[in-house]
Parts: C-alpha cells; structure tokens; sequence
C-alpha cells in the first residue's frame, strides 16, 4: 500500500472545479482511479471523468447535495459502483461571507452541516464500510486565528478540525485520518487574481499558492502509511501570522 496510489480507487467531493479538480486530476496522473462527487457543476464532472479516462485510469461521477442530507447512502452508492473504495478526501465546502454582527444562527448550523457534518458522516460510512483506507479532510490555514468576516464558515472548519482529530484517534489502525489546511489558494466568488496579490503581504512567504499545491499534499498523504492526525498547513506559513509580523524591531 505504501508509496505508490496506483490502482487505488479515490473518491474526491467537490471534484468537479478548481482545487478538487486539480486533486483529482493529479491523483490520476498518478494512477489512481477517481470518483468525482458533485452537486450543481455536472457538466463539469463529466468533462473531468473523461480527461481523467484519457490518462487510461478510470473515474465515476456521483451527484449529492450535502445540505440536503445526501451523504446518507453515498459511501455504499459510490463504492457499489467503483467496487470498492480505498481513500476519500472531504474537500466540498461552502464559503458564506458573515461577520460577528451579521451571523445567523442559519448561517452558523448550515457551515456546520456542510462543512463538518458531512465530511464526518462520509468518513465515518467509509471506516464501517471499507475498514481500512485513508480519509483527508480539506481545513483551511486560518482556523489558526479567526477569520472575522467569514465567521459561521470558519466555526464549520474548525468543528472539522476537532472531529478529524477525535477520528484519527478512534478509527486507527487501519484508517488513518489527516487533513490538510490551505492558506491564500484561489480567489474567492467575485474576487479577482489581484485581490490574491494585495493579500500576498500577509504571507511569511509573500506570495499565494496554487491548487497543485494542495494536491501535492494529498499525494504525500496517501502515500503515507504512518501518518495520521496530521494537518499539513499549505499556506506560506500564514498559519503562524498569530505571532504576530515578526521580530519587534528591537
Ligand atoms: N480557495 C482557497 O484559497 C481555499 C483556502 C482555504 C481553504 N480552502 C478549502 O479548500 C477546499 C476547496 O476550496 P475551493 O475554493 O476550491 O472550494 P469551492 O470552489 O468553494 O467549493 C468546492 C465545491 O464544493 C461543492 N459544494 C458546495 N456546496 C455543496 C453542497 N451543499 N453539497 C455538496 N457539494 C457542495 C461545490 O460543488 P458544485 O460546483 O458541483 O456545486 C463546489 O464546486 C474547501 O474545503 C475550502 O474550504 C480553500
């Protein structure tokens, strides 16, 4: 099992654009065989499925709406398809824009449920299912500190922190649970490759990633036989900006 993910199959929520499709495409550049979870992007999902059969592996498409409770059944659905599955990485997410004054109570539960809920029911289907595997849970940098304006988003992500450590610990030894944790990736809705570049100074390493950085992390991962609880922080060490910006001057 260790070093190489051929053959292994990979199931990718959120799949369909960009940083889950960069993992899925990578994963299968690698040889694995990709099931690629979506909810509205299909046109997208099918466009992948054949890029990614181009590459000679194979790759299934699943639809679910995790706000609408979908992860029931969708582990057993996608493995009964694929035949068995051997790793998912929870990387669908919403991203709603509230500050303290704005929270909802709505907002608050719907990240909850999106954000942790459904990665935790889809892991924890594959732990009683397939028994043994990899689960990667897709964080982000900024549960370090707060993200004042995406209040709700970021309590989801940090439930998600909570629980894949809880996990890591209850679902060893044969499936082994990490998460990895971006920092400044892609633009958000509505935002532009500039307002990346103006945030770009907020970084230890002043610049921002790209989607194949968090692939490259999931690689690493999956290769892994004895790792588990791990976050890896792909974010240009902005997760230590909680220090402060440096040295005092003195
Ligand atoms: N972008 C960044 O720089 C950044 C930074 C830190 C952390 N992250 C984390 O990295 C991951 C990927 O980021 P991203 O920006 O590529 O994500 P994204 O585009 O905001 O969302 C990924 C996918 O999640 C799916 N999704 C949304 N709501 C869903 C629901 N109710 N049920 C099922 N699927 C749903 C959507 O699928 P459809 O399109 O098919 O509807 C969407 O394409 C996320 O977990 C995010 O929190 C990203």
């Amino acid at each position: 099992m260790s070093g190489s993910i051929k053959g292994r199959n990979i199931l990718v929520t959120g799949a369909a654009q960009r940083i889950g499709r960069e993992i899925a495409l990578n994963l299968a550049k690698e040889g694995a065989n990709i099931a690629i979870h979506y909810r509205k992007s299909e046109e997208d999902a099918v466009a992948l499925a054949r890029e990614i059969e181009g590459l000679g592996v194979k790759a299934w498409i699943a639809r679910a709406d995790f706000e609408q409770n979908e992860y029931d059944g969708f582990i057993e659905r996608v493995a009964a398809v694929a035949g068995t599955l051997d790793a998912i990485i929870n990387n669908a997410s919403i991203f709603t824009q509230r500050n303290l004054a704005g929270l909802t109570l709505y907002d608050l539960v719907r990240n909850i449920h999106v954000n942790a809920w459904a990665p935790f029911e889809l892991g924890r289907d594959f732990k009683k299912m397939m028994k043994r595997g990899h689960i990667i849970n897709i964080l982000d940098s900024r549960t370090s500190g707060y993200d004042w304006s995406h209040v709700g988003y970021i309590m989801g992500k940090l439930v998600l922190t909570e629980l894949t450590r809880m996990i890591a610990v209850d679902y060893g030894p044969d499936v082994l649970v990490n998460s990895i944790a971006p920092g400044l990736i892609l633009p958000p809705p509505g935002k532009d490759e500039e307002f990346l570049k103006r945030m770009d100074r907020t970084v230890p390493l002043k610049r921002h990633g790209a989607p194949r950085d968090i692939a490259d992390a999931a690689l690493f991962i999956l290769k892994s036989e004895f790792l588990t609880g791990a976050v890896i922080h792909v974010d240009g060490g902005m997760h230590l900006m909680d220090y402060g910006h440096g040295p005092h001057p003195d």
